[in-house]
């Protein structure tokens, strides 16, 4: 059996991940490949668990070091029971946010380095990394105005923070691609859907090939 591939789609609040997941998964099932849809945090049921304590507004909330050990471990049952048995089984992974989510939201707060978050994920998840990283990029006027309609009952704990928090994510978002461009397409996700869709299309099915 072949093993799949594994797909995450990255990128700021409202930049159209979830919408472009579905999309990709229906295209690629449509030419024959077997697709496991699935996000983070979450993903398993114990995941899901740890993703109601990170995003719900319950209680005082966590303190950063706490919140990147929740990613991770979070990530590491999602990993374990979910992304390498399907990968495994041979369906084609694609996965709303991974790791590159905890490197540009939780890495520089509290102290936490890139190198910090990246041994979290060591340890939790043996450092698995994507085949592809799809970094979807956005105006931030565009995002506000999807977020303004995506969020009528207000944001979660993380989505609701300040907009200098959410601007040093895009940034550490752009560093993080521009340092590994082999791992990374950048897609212009100011269009449309059907015509973010085509893009990341035109990055995908080169893995394909590689099969
Ligand atoms: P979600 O509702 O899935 O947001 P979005 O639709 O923008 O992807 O909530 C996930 C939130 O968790 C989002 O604000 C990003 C944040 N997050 C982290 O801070 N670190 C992580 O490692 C991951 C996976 C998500």
């Amino acid at each position: 059996m072949t093993r799949g591939k594994f797909i995450a789609l990255e990128g700021g609040e409202g930049a159209g991940k979830s919408t472009q997941a579905r999309m990709l998964a229906a295209a690629l099932e449509r030419r024959g490949v077997t697709c496991t849809v699935t996000r983070e945090p979450g993903g398993t049921p114990g995941a899901e668990t740890i993703r109601r304590l990170l995003l719900g507004l319950d209680g005082e909330g966590w303190h950063p070091r706490a919140e990147a050990l929740l990613f991770a471990a979070a990530r590491s049952d999602h990993v374990e029971r979910l992304i390498l048995p399907a990968l495994e089984a041979g369906a084609w992974v694609i996965c709303d946010r991974f790791v590159d989510s905890s490197r540009a939201y939780q890495g520089g707060t509290a102290g936490l380095s890139d190198a910090d978050i990246l041994e979290l994920h060591r340890i939790g998840s043996g450092g698995l990394l994507p085949d592809l990283t799809l970094l979807f990029e956005i105006d931030p006027a565009v995002a506000a105005k999807r977020l303004a309609a995506r969020d009528v009952e207000g944001a979660d704990r993380i989505g609701g923070r300040n907009a200098t928090y959410h601007a040093t994510v895009v940034e550490a978002f752009a560093r993080i691609a521009g340092a590994e461009p082999g791992r990374f397409a950048r897609i212009d996700g100011n269009g449309d859907a059907n015509g973010v869709h085509d893009t990341v299309m035109r990055a995908v099915l080169p893995l394909q090939e590689q099969t």
